[in-house]
């Protein structure tokens, strides 16, 4: 029998992002700290196994119909496509997904995708190799494309960028980006960056607003429509310009929150109900001392019943989580 893991507020459950490892290639600026940080022990992390046991007991006996493999960058983990191809096995699964800055990626496509992962979202914020590595101190511009055009060339069902929107950074590139992303017919969408960088540089005029970008937008497109939200849990909301999907996740000033679908296993095994959840569910010791699946499943249901209602980002006494956004899994 399935008891779908809902909350207080009657949000269902059914998506969950595994993330699996703390580990990146680069170091974004809105995420890590520039030295790279104390990364989990190896034995810290879930090995592919239980986090295979965990997804199938999600899947079979809560109702989780998507799983979202995230990072750090999650092909910095060995082997990641052995994974894959476990998680795909999953009966019941409909989705298999992964969020990657893509410059792991031209290498690993084809295996990812024979091995059963269904669609990838790709970080791309800027078109300037200069300017990539302000933002990521690092170089890997044209490995990211190389990835891009990589999992395009390999048939995903789909391919989506994701840009992060920053004031002073993201304003001229705008137009350059959704061109990038309409060349190659993928989709585009720019992130509202949020308060989960690890040097606590955030502050709220650099949010590049979703407001501004579509003034943007409009400046340099002409008409932009805006398009239903076709899913009401997902963080974008869809718009056409010059005839093509482009996404905006307003994470700060519309946050989605009252949509939300998703809990998140940490690398480590920690459950979080919340992106910006104060405090977490630790799993994989339990799971090391041979608790049951139903145990599992009431530590799992334990942590959906104490979500917030909404980050409340712009609220007094706004508390940003007690983890960074790398070890979180984004
Ligand atoms: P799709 O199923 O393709 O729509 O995936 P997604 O957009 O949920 O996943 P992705 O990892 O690409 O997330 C894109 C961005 O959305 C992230 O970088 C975050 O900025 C934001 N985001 C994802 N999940 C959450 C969430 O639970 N809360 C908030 N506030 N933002 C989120
Ligand atoms: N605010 C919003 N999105 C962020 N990401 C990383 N840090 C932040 C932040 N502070 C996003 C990246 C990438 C995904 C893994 O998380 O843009 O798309
Ligand atoms: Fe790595 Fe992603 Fe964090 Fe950038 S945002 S440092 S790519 S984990």
């Amino acid at each position: 029998p399935i008891t779908p893991l809902v909350d207080r507020f009657g949000r269902v459950h059914d998506s969950v992002r595994i993330s699996v490892t703390d580990r990146c290639n680069i170091r974004c600026f809105y995420c890590m700290p520039e030295t790279g940080a104390q990364f989990m022990n190896k034995d810290r992390l879930l090995s592919f196994e239980e986090i295979r046991r965990l997804a199938t007991i999600l899947v079979t006996r809560a109702g989780v119909r998507d799983i979202r493999i995230t990072g750090g960058e999650p092909l910095v983990r060995r082997e990641l496509s052995t994974l894959i191809s476990k998680l795909a096995a999953i009966d019941g699964l409909e989705d298999l997904s992964m969020t990657t800055n893509g410059i792991l990626l031209a290498e690993h496509a084809a295996q990812l995708r024979e091995a059963g992962l269904r669609r990838v979202n790709i970080s791309l914020d800027t078109l300037d190799a200069d300017v990539f590595r302000k933002i990521s101190r690092r170089d890997g511009l044209e490995k990211t494309i190389a990835g891009i055009d990589a999992a395009i060339a390999v048939g995903f069902d789909s391919v989506k960028l994701n840009s992060l929107a920053i004031t002073g950074i993201t304003e001229k590139e705008v137009a350059a980006l959704v061109r990038f992303a309409i060349d190659r017919r993928v989709t585009m969408r720019f992130i509202e960056f949020m308060p989960l960088d690890t040097d606590k540089a955030w502050t709220h005029d650099k949010v590049l607003t979703g407001d501004r970008l579509l003034v943007i937008l409009r400046d340099h497109f002409g008409e932009v429509i805006e398009r239903p939200r076709s899913v009401a849990s997902q963080p974008a909301e869809e718009f056409l310009v010059d005839g093509h999907p482009v996404g905006i996740i307003r994470s700060v000033t519309a946050p989605f929150c009252s949509g939300c679908n998703r809990i998140r296993i940490t690398a480590d095994g920690g459950v979080r109900n919340c992106l910006f959840a104060a405090g977490e569910t630790p799993l994989r010791e339990l799971m090391r001392s041979g608790a049951t699946d139903e145990e599992l499943l009431a530590q799992v249901q334990a942590s959906v019943t104490g979500k917030a209602a909404a980050h409340g980002i712009d609220e007094d006494g706004f508390i940003p989580p007690d983890r960074p956004m790398y070890a979180i899994g984004g």
